[in-house]
Parts: C-alpha cells; sequence; structure tokens
C-alpha cells in the first residue's frame, strides 16, 4: 500500500516579536488578560516586505535542506494559506519559481486555520495515487495584515509564520505500523460563516477586509467538532488514545488544546504548544508545531502523531502520521 512519509520539516518567523505588553501599550489589554483566556504571551509580525511567500518560500528551503532534498526532486507543492500575496495566481507558483522548479504543478488551498490539513490530505491522495512522488507542503500567513488592530478582541490572537513539510512516497504493509500518513478527515459547514470571517477580501468584494469573530461561540464549537474528529480518526485505524505519543493541534488557544487533550486522557507532555511563543498563525500553526517538536528531539521515527485543526467557515479536521 502506497503511503506519504514525512521526509522533513521546516519552519520560518518573522524576526519582529510583540509581546503582549508592547500590544497593551496600543490596545487596551494586558498580559495578564491574553495569556490567561489563550496562552499567547508573544507573536511573530512580518516586515514590510515579508509577503506571505517569503515566508511560505523560508520555510520551503528549510524543509527541503531537513529533508536533504533537492527543489528539483519535488513535483507538487500546495501552499495553504487564507493571506495569499496577490488575488491571483497562487502563491504556491511563486514559491515554485523561487525554488527554481519549472516541471510538476502548484496551487494554494484556502481552509484557513484548517488548512494545513486540508493541504496534507491533497497532497497526500495525489501521492496515493501515484501522480505525485514527492511533494511539499506549506503552511503560510501574515493575519497582521488583515487584523483590525483597535479591536482587541481579535488583534491579540494572530502572529504571522510558516511552516513546511516534505512527504514522499512509500510502500507500507496497509496497516498502523506502517510510517506514513495513515489516514486524513476532512469537514465544514458552511453555514457558521457569520461566526469567524474577514470582511472583504481579494475578488469580488473589491475589499481586504478584517477579521471578525464572535469568540465564545467560535470556542464552543472547536471544542465539540475537534473532539469528534478525533474520535474519527482513532477508529478508522483502531487506535486507543493511549497509543498516541503526540497531538500537535492547530495553535488557536491553550483551553481549547487542553480540552481536546483531557477528552483523550492525554498528559500535557504529549502535546506539542508552540501558542505561548507563536499566537495563532492560522494554516501555518500545524507546521510549526511540528517543525519546532522535531527539531529538539521531541517528535521521533516511528511514533504515532495526531494532528488536529478548525477554523473559520467552519472547516475541520485531523490526520494520524505514523512519523
Ligand atoms: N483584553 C482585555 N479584555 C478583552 C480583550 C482583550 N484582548 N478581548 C476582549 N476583552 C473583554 C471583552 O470586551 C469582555 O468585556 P466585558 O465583559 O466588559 O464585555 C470580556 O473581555 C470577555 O470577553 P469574551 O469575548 O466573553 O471573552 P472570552 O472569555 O470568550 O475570551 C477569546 C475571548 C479568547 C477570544 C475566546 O472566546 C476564544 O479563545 N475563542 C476562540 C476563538 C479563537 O481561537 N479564534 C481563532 C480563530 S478560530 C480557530 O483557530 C479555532
Amino acid at each position: 500500500m502506497r503511503r506519504s512519509i514525512v521526509l522533513g520539516c521546516g519552519a520560518y518567523l518573522p524576526e519582529k516579536i510583540v509581546s503582549n505588553e508592547e500590544l497593551a501599550k496600543k490596545v487596551d489589554t494586558s498580559d495578564e488578560w491574553i495569556s490567561r483566556r489563550t496562552g499567547i504571551k508573544r507573536r511573530h509580525v512580518a516586515g514590510p516586505h515579508e509577503t506571505t511567500s517569503v515566508l511560505a518560500i523560508a520555510a520551503a528551503r528549510a524543509a527541503l535542506e531537513n529533508a536533504k532534498l533537492d527543489a528539483q526532486q519535488i513535483d507538487l507543492i500546495v501552499v495553504a494559506t487564507a493571506t495569499p500575496d496577490n488575488t491571483f495566481p497562487a502563491t504556491a507558483t511563486k514559491v515554485q519559481a523561487e525554488l527554481g522548479i519549472t516541471h510538476g504543478f502548484a496551487f494554494d488551498v484556502q481552509a484557513v486555520c484548517s488548512g494545513f490539513v486540508y493541504a496534507l490530505t491533497v497532497a497526500d491522495n495525489f501521492i496515493r495515487l501515484g501522480q505525485v512522488q514527492k511533494a511539499l507542503v506549506i503552511g503560510a500567513e501574515t493575519f497582521s495584515r488583515i487584523l483590525d488592530w483597535n479591536d482587541r478582541g481579535t488583534c491579540v490572537l494572530f502572529g504571522d509564520g510558516a511552516g513546511a513539510v516534505v512527504l514522499g512516497a512509500s510502500e507500507g504493509q496497509g496497516d498502523k505500523s506502517d510510517r506514513g500518513i495513515l489516514s486524513t478527515h476532512l469537514h465544514s459547514d458552511g453555514s457558521h460563516y457569520n461566526l469567524l470571517y474577514a470582511n472583504g477580501g481579494p475578488g469580488s468584494t473589491g475589499t481586504t477586509g478584517v477579521v471578525k469573530m464572535e469568540g465564545q461561540e467560535v470556542f464552543r464549537h472547536a471544542v465539540g467538532r475537534l473532539s469528534e474528529v478525533v474520535d474519527e480518526a482513532l477508529a478508522a485505524n483502531k487506535i486507543t488514545p493511549k497509543e498516541i505519543d503526540w497531538l500537535v493541534p492547530h495553535q488557536a488557544n491553550s483551553r481549547i488544546i487542553e480540552a481536546t487533550a483531557k477528552k483523550l486522557n492525554l498528559p500535557s507532555n504529549k502535546v506539542v504548544m508552540t501558542i505561548h511563543d507563536h499566537a495563532n498563525t492560522s494554516a501555518a500553526s500545524i507546521p510549526l508545531a511540528l517543525a519546532t517538536a522535531t527539531k529538539d528531539g521531541r517528535i521521533k521515527q516511528g511514533q504515532l502523531v495526531l494532528l488536529d485543526a478548525m477554523g473559520g467557515g467552519f472547516t475541520w479536521g485531523a490526520a494520524v502520521i505514523r512519523w
């Protein structure tokens, strides 16, 4: 059975860091409020010339180096982003050009904070079908550009960054001991558009728009949907929560993450948490967390890793990976 194994991870974070204390000088908030409600302590913010593609390219190069692969070996690039450089072409084609690749194909996927799980699913399906041998899956965002910096309910929550993984085709036995992506599970329900959206955007509205959110409602839905999709992912692989070595969730809020971990009865030392340093980087948060936890040696080959994410739309999903 053909599987997609993770060959390498990489990350890029803008140099500029804004702490909660610095934010509190500009908006009516405090480190105490932000830390207690979200777990966030600081966030990276892109410089004037750092568009999403700049972040994505840096993360892609780091992932290729980590995988010890040449860019020419890549035949698919998928960029998950809700903050593309331009309405068109896809940010992924900018990454492709910058890496000097003229074969294969590249496109963007838009599922906001679930974007990386969506992009991973798309790439995994191409690999399992035999249409692609090696893929770069990137989550990259510059949410700082679509925030209302006067809205303390949203501007404190987000950060900029990019993470990338390189996937490669591999043959396995078709059971849960195989290395690679064992399963992916995607969902959406567009009826909740009004709870989390940008009130404009590239294309038909002709405006950029800023993030609008009903925080408590998003929180309530996130805890419920994530719990369901995690159960679905475990059942599909006949895995018990005890078998999971690492939960690597989308980093939206430490309380949402803790609720999922509690449901799985996972101790906090099995949960990769980067939200304190990165804030919510939307589609970039999971690959940034993966790059962090592989670099520091926490995630090791052969371990079982569970990803979950929920975002605007609503969209949500999970993936189970034997690392
Ligand atoms: N600093 C200080 N006070 C604030 C701030 C702030 N940054 N933001 C809001 N408040 C105030 C409100 O005005 C309100 O004041 P009031 O009682 O005088 O009216 C009070 O704090 C409580 O506001 P709530 O919105 O009820 O606060 P809540 O406890 O729900 O926390 C939060 C808000 C952190 C946004 C929470 O709802 C949450 O985390 N929701 C999930 C949203 C999320 O993670 N979104 C990310 C995108 S979606 C995703 O990635 C899953």
